[in-house]
């Protein structure tokens, strides 16, 4: 029995949970089960981030203080973690005071190493937006969310001494190869490093939200070292009651997404050096699952939301699904047809036509009865179960799975061959089908980590008693009375549902147009004819007066792939400062017009007040260019 610490990156709070984040917490999830059943001491972290200059200004947009978004958002992963039965030990945030106390004491100690000092930070700022942005982000001199001019401008930060680590990180790589898994992503990070580190800027006074930096309290603390610390805040470093830092510390594996591989294999372990204290054992940096060939994404406006695939197939399924499509290490491409599919194949017809089939043969010849068997699949099981701790150990679920479904093959080959229900209540039959029961009590137990409902569903059904659900071995001992019950994962009718699809968006469709001719005396248009008239989302980047009009102000508005010139008649109502940044529906294939000699290519959409044009906005931020139907 063994130690086992696993964690998932904390989640930004200033978006919602889609797919991807789901699916690197299952991973966590099926590791620590997996650790759980077998014996060792396990503890699982999860969490949020929750500072700095994303969640500000989201909340900002949403008119909430940072706080109030990210109690909001917590929520919701709480929540669909429970519904994805996430077995966590600890949900860090990055607002405990806990957390803040920790990353205080492991900045004092980088301080006391004299690897801090005061320098200043030179780069593009936005004074509109009263922020320093990346280099990378700036397109034509201009700032990625609003469109201001930037200027270069420099600001006084404090940095941490990360080129003092460049020689001693590289040694510790050479010496810890399986730091960074998969293997070739070491090789990333060590040319990464050898290309040469640059002193890091760890403080902003441009930024308000986040963690002060207490020698100077102008000073918020860079997001990433505040959140890298989360690690060992969590487990009570810092603090007087830090035993489980002391019992767990350093970690056996930080789960991330590849593209935060550096912050992980460069800054947090230069960090911890830093600190005086021990390093991850590994880092895993996995791939993305990706929609319409790229990797989903709140501003791509892509992304997947596990709720409804839970609500209708079980959360069972879809963790299922996640951990056996696609090798953890590279990206895949989620779509409906291959998530149907594969429920097909694998659930419903491989392990649920097993299970049915066995119970229902028990049942018919033996009451139920599961006897000894006569040891004739043992060391075919044996053998399965030793391949399948070591992909597991390897962080390999795909390969795992399939070494586990390719037993689940043998054994419906074994029963077709061995044909029980040709020759009921012999001894034979008997034999054979005791001997079928025991394997899938031992499947059941090696699919817990990924299938936790259905794994105990069989081995109850199976009459084994909870206590022999807790060790991997061949259990020949115990005599069970197995029960038949429901089919487990009903196959699914790939036509049927997509039918089905598509009439609940036709019903919805016709449903609406039928209230509006019930409503209305006018004439009315078909959905067709409605669909037409192309209605997009749209961002003001820029607004201002046509010159001696006091109604008309001509926008700039992005719509994702290109900016477009539209005048519109709001000018009495609004000024052209307080529509910048706003995000509003346009009429996108309206015929170009010139008004008072300006060329107009769209409509902005509006409501009206005593004669005056009232704006809409969306309930939820949407990307610029997003269709609205
Ligand atoms: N807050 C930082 C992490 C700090 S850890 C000290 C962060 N948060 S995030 O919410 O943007 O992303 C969290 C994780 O979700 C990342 O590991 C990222 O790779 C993962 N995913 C986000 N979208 C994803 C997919 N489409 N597919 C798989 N995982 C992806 O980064």
């Amino acid at each position: 029995m063994g130690k086992f610490y696993i964690s998932t990156p904390i989640y930004y709070v200033n978006d919602n949970p889609h797919l991807g984040h789901a699916y690197c917490t299952i991973l966590a999830d099926f590791f620590a089960r997996y650790h759980r059943l077998k014996g060792d001491e396990t503890f699982f972290l999860t969490g949020t981030d929750e500072h700095g200059q994303k969640v500000q200004k989201t909340a900002e947009k949403e008119g909430l203080s940072p706080k109030e978004l990210a109690d909001k958002v917590v929520l919701r992963y709480k929540e669909l973690w429970s519904k994805l039965d996430i077995s966590y030990n600890d949900f860090i945030r990055t607002t405990d005071d806990r957390h803040t106390k920790g990353v205080l004491k492991i900045l004092d100690k980088m301080v006391e190493k004299g690897d801090i000092y005061k320098g200043s930070y030179e780069g593009p700022y936005c004074v509109s937006c009263e922020s320093f942005f990346p280099e990378k982000d700036i397109v034509d001199g201009k700032c990625p969310d609003f469109g201001h001019p930037v200027t270069v401008l420099k600001e006084e930060s404090y940095f941490f001494r990360l080129s003092k680590y460049e020689k001693p990180l590289l040694d510790f790589y050479s010496s810890n190869p399986d730091f960074v898994l998969p293997q070739g992503r070491m090789n990333e990070v060590k040319s990464f490093v050898e290309g040469g580190l640059k002193d890091l800027s760890i403080t902003r006074t441009s930024i308000h939200w986040g963690i002060k930096f207490s020698e100077d309290e102008k000073h918020v603390l860079y997001v990433w070292l505040d959140a890298l610390s989360n690690y060992i805040t969590a487990l009570g470093f810092g603090s007087e009651k830090d035993d489980l830092f002391k019992k767990f510390w350093p970690c056996d594996i930080h789960l991330i997404g590849k593209d935060i591989l550096r912050f992980h294999a460069v800054y947090w372990p230069a960090f911890l050096m830093s600190a005086g204290l021990p390093l991850p054992k590994h880092i895993f940096g996995h791939g993305w699952w990706m929609k319409d060939q790229s990797k989903m994404s709140k501003s791509l406006g892509n992304v997947v939301d596990p709720n409804p695939l839970i609500e209708e197939f079980s959360s069972d399924v879809l963790r299922y699904f996640l951990l056996r499509e696609k090798p953890i290490g590279t990206d895949g491409s989620f779509s409906d047809e291959g998530f149907i599919d594969r429920l097909n194949a694998d659930l419903a017809n491989d392990l649920g036509n097993l299970t049915s089939r066995l119970l229902a043969l028990l049942e018919q010849q033996f009451q139920g009865k599961v006897s000894e068997g006569d040891g004739s699949l043992k060391e075919t099981a044996l053998k399965q179960l030793e391949e399948y701790h070591k992909a597991m150990e390897n962080f390999a679920p795909k390969e795992a799975l399939e070494i586990v479904w390719s037993f689940i093959s043998t054994l419906n080959k074994h029963l077709v061959e061995r044909e029980p229900w040709a020759k009921p209540r012999t001894k034979e039959s008997e034999d054979t089908l005791s001997e079928v029961a025991r394997a899938l009590r031992l499947i059941s137990l090696q699919i817990a980590p990924a299938m936790p409902h259905a794994a105990g569903t069989i081995v109850k059904s199976l009459g084994f008693a909870p206590s022999t659900f807790k060790t991997f071995s061949w259990d020949e001992k115990q005599e069970t009375r197995a029960y038949r019950i429901s089919n487990l994962f009903p196959r699914i009718d790939k036509k049927e549902y997509f039918k089905e699809l598509e009439s609940k968006k036709d019903k919805t469709v016709e449903q609406g147009k039928k209230e509006n001719n019930e409503n209305h005396e006018q004439k009315t248009i078909s959905i067709d004819y409605f669909r037409t008239i192309e209605l997009k989302a749209g961002k003001i980047i820029h607004a201002e007066r046509v010159p001696k009009s006091n109604k008309l102000i001509k926008l700039i508005v992005d719509f994702g792939s290109e900016n477009r010139q539209i005048v519109a008649g709001i000018g009495k109502k609004y000024s052209p400062e307080e529509l910048v940044g706003k995000t509003c529906p346009f009429v996108f294939n309206l015929e170009p017009a010139k008004l008072m000699g300006v060329e107009s290519n769209g409509m902005i959409l509006a409501g009206n007040l005593d004669g005056e044009p009232i704006l809409l906005q969306f309930l939820e931020e949407v990307p610029p260019g997003s269709k609205i139907t």
